[in-house]
């Protein structure tokens, strides 16, 4: 039987997912099919490394050892054929403080960041707070799978843009770009002079079939110009331990960025989140592979009970990572009332389409990333509320 079967209680450990939904969503008790982590254990090799330093009972200060990096390195070798030296690692607690880092260190206030709706949320909100002028290429959706439009992306380089905020693999939609694309992505930023962070958290979780590629791997051109960021925070669940790296080769940029950092007061990792990033890396495949098998299985459940259930909504083509990205334009409801219909009468918490910027009008997202029957209680309720 598979570990990913076990149901655990996280009421009652400070869960944004499980005890945060009266905040969020106005109510508590919803059904948590939101926030992007798993209810699943890590890697046992993650717990037994925490378990042995925390029965050491020392906790000053510490730095990140070789051989995290060491890990983290041969990781990138092996899963994405990269190879990344040491010397270009930088860390950072959250990968969401390392995209703040970068446009901090890579553009002034004023400048023009580009981005491709829908996205992740803090992409927008990363840009605006930092004063920094949002310049949106929308994603089109084209039988059911997001493209590229690349005149509107070069129409917006065009515009000046100092930095592209690439989210590779996409997140809502579970897409994983192909070397195709991110060759003409690569192609067009250089000839604009735009610098690229490419945040590639959910590269490890790609499902049968897909091959995720880091676009600083594509050229030694493209590696000078982009800044890379990986974290083992979705792909072990290790969200709460607060550990993420940049990777950057050119060393001007890398100095800018590590420059912010410093001037930030930030200089390590937290103990946890490095020995956790370590033993993830190094002992963790095995538990991956079981994880990726058991997320493709909970997909085709989804896919299956939606064409039988609730035809109306369709998923967008899901290439990688546990979120599914719902078409529910067909269900002709405004998103308030979808909202107010899952809520209340499903008691279902699925993220907001419009959450993500122009064009998630009339989706909704849902994380497929815990127990069987925990995605079959979700489903059950999302027939409830839209019945
Ligand atoms: C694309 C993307 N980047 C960053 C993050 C969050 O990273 P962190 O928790 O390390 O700040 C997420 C979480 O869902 C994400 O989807």
């Amino acid at each position: 039987m598979t570990i990913f079967n076990e149901k655990i209680d996280r009421l009652k450990t400070s869960s944004v997912k499980w005890e945060l939904t009266k905040e969020i969503f106005g109510e508590a008790d919803l059904w948590p099919m939101w926030v992007a982590d798993m209810d699943f254990k890590p890697p046992q090799a993650v717990i037994d490394a925490i378990k042995n330093r925390v029965d050491h009972g020392v906790f000053g200060y510490t730095f990140v050892p070789p051989s995290a990096a060491g890990a983290l390195v041969d990781w990138l070798l092996k899963r994405h054929q990269w190879k990344v030296n040491p010397s270009w690692l930088l860390y950072c607690s959250g990968v969401v403080q390392a995209i703040s880092a970068a446009i901090q260190s890579f553009t002034e206030e004023g400048d023009r960041v580009l981005l491709q709706s829908p996205v992740y949320t803090p992409f927008f909100e990363m840009i605006k707070k930092n004063n920094r002028i949002v310049v949106n290429s929308p994603l089109t959706l084209v039988n059911e799978k997001y493209e590229i439009d690349f005149a509107s992306f070069e129409e917006s380089l065009q515009q000046g843009c100092k930095l592209f905020l690439l989210c590779s693999p996409h997140n809502p939609s579970g897409r994983v770009w192909t070397r195709d694309e991110l060759l003409k992505i690569g192609e067009l930023c250089l000839k604009y002079n735009c610098l690229i962070l490419s945040d590639e958290i959910h590269s490890d979780i790609i499902y049968k079939d897909f091959k995720h590629i880091p676009i600083a791997s594509l050229s030694s051109d493209l590696s000078e110009r982009v800044i890379t960021l990986m974290a083992p925070s979705k792909t072990f669940n290790l969200a709460g331990l607060q550990a993420s790296a940049a990777m950057i080769k050119n060393e001007g940029l890398r100095n800018q960025f590590h420059e912010t950092l410093s001037r930030q007061g930030v200089f390590s990792l937290n103990t946890f989140g490095m020995i956790g990033m370590e033993a993830a890396y190094k002992e963790g495949e095995a538990w991956l592979k079981e994880l990726i098998d058991y997320l493709q299985e909970n997909k085709e459940f989804v896919l299956n009970f939606l064409k039988e259930h609730l035809p109306e909504i369709s998923c967008v083509k899901s290439e990688g990572t546990y979120l599914l990205w719902l078409d529910c334009r067909k269900l002709n409801v405004t998103d308030d009332e979808l909202r107010q219909l899952l809520i209340e009468k499903g008691k279902l918490a699925l993220e907001p389409g419009t959450k993500y910027g122009p064009g998630g009008e009339g989706f909704v997202r849902m994380n497929i990333a815990c127990p069987r029957e925990d995605v079959k209680e979700g489903l059950a309720r999302l027939k409830r509320a839209l019945e």
